[in-house]
């Protein structure tokens, strides 16, 4: 059990809701344990227990108590054999046919935890994954095109040594852009601006300007990370981070659970200022962060980041494949047009202008299809998907979420800067009374409206 799963099971509020029995919180590996409740009278207990004997269910300790919720009622606590769980199943059926009052499955439920993927429960949690890359950002493939400069390679190392030894809460390193570095993002920077006003969204065109104006944004200027982070911060909470090389999936889609964009340092190689094969500066700063800036797309991006959090494997695939077509390559209607709000794509050239002619084909945003679609990585998208709205979308993304089978759910207090895992009464209750303080700031403010 990993240290994450182990603090959540530490959490579980239903144990401090009432006395524990003996073995209750004994977490004997693969222990299997049952509360369930039965009338108090003559022979109910040897009728359940015979139910056991029958499906070979080997029982390894027993206790009983009055039930608390029901004064008729005996409660008893059961642990059984953990190579019994297939049985168990049929006995469980059994037993809601004939006998129970309430029955909960204790440990079993604790081990469904168990399986669960570790995921970060607070925002410092982020600093682990810089021991967790791919591909350290140094290690470039033979057909990238600073491969055989060492000038450039020696450079990438000096970022991703940064972005390595970053820690959370700590300001952004400054880097001072060589010249020639600063040419490359000018060519970059220009020849895309032209592109924006008919082919970006609307969000991206309203929150550009501000970038200019703030974030020194500008062709001769490659602007600070941690200048456009606050910035960020100040907008939606979200903010930057930098990533020493390559995370996986499921790592980088948890920072976005906590509004963390994990970004680049480094520039593309010079010799191909319109071309690079992975993110790079340029990608982050003028694809990416403008939109994070826009309230509706900050929440519907850590909306795919919650939906990622101990998510099984396959649906990380699955909502990794949602991230690419909708804040990677994704489209949205505007009125009667179609515009640009992916990142891969406000961040190239060629493929801005692509998206927007009638060669790809476009199919409606509906996360249960788009999540199984395949796609290349080296040529321009085939295929787009078209959002309503950002806000629709962050709807669709949180009803695909509901299908992801999890124990429990969870939620970002913005606070504390933390996941809370909502598998108890008591959490329940603190979510139920946070809603409803908001509720009643809401009917203030409309009544003060009238
Ligand atoms: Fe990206």
């Amino acid at each position: 059990m990993d240290a994450g799963i182990a603090k959540m099971n530490g959490v579980n509020g239903s144990h401090t809701q009432r006395s524990m029995y003996i073995e209750e919180n004994t977490q004997k590996a693969g222990a299997i344990s049952l509360i369930f409740s039965l009338k108090e009278q003559v022979g109910a207990l040897a009728k359940v227990l015979r139910l056991f004997e029958e499906k070979k269910v080997n029982l390894t300790h027993i206790e009983s108590r009055p039930s608390r919720l029901n004064k008729d009622e005996y409660e008893f606590f059961i642990n059984m054999d953990s190579n019994c769980d297939n049985a168990l199943d049929e006995v469980i059926e059994l037993l809601k046919k004939q006998t129970v009052g309430h029955l909960h499955e204790l440990s079993r439920d604790k081990s469904k935890r168990d399986t669960v993927p570790w995921f970060p429960r607070n925002i410092k949690d982020l600093d682990r994954f810089a021991n967790q890359i791919l591909s350290y950002g140094a290690e470039l493939n033979s057909d990238h095109p600073g491969f055989i400069d060492p000038v450039y390679r020696a450079r990438r190392k000096q970022f991703a040594d940064l972005a390595y030894n970053y820690k959370h809460g700590q300001p952004i390193p400054r880097v001072e852009y060589t010249e020639e570095e600063k040419k490359t993002w000018g060519i970059v920077f220009k020849e895309l601006k032209t592109l924006y006003p008919t082919h970006a969204c609307r969000e991206y065109n309203r929150i550009f300007p501000l970038l200019e104006e703030y974030c020194g944004y500008r062709e001769d200027n490659i602007p600070q990370l941690e200048e456009v982070s606050k910035f960020l911060q100040s907008c939606t909470g979200f903010c930057l981070r930098p990533v020493a090389g390559l995370l996986s999936s499921r790592d980088f889609l948890a920072g976005l659970a906590f509004r963390v964009f994990h970004s680049t340092q480094y520039i593309r190689h010079s010799s191909k200022p319109m071309y690079t094969p992975e993110p790079d500066i340029c990608h982050e700063l003028i694809g990416h962060v403008p939109l994070f800036a826009d309230p509706s797309f900050a929440q519907f991006s850590q909306e795919i980041g919650l939906a990622s959090l101990g998510a099984p494997d396959e649906y990380i695939e699955k909502l990794a494949t949602v991230y690419w077509f909708t804040v990677e390559f994704g489209l949205c209607k505007q009125g009667d047009e179609i515009r640009a709000y992916g990142a891969g794509l406000l961040s190239s050239f060629g493929e801005l202008q692509y998206c927007l002619t009638d060669k790809p084909e476009l199919r409606p945003f509906d996360p249960q299809k788009t999540s199984i679609q395949k796609y290349p990585i080296t040529e321009f998208q085939p295929v787009y998907y078209v959002a309503e709205s950002f806000e629709d979308a962050k709807q669709k993304v949180r009803n695909f979420a509901s299908t992801i089978p999890m124990p429990f759910s969870v939620r970002y207090n913005s606070y504390t800067q933390s996941i809370e895992v909502l598998d108890n009464a008591q959490q329940l209750k603190n979510l139920a009374d946070n809603i409803s303080g908001e509720m009643e700031t809401l009917r203030s403010a409309l009544k003060k409206l009238e």
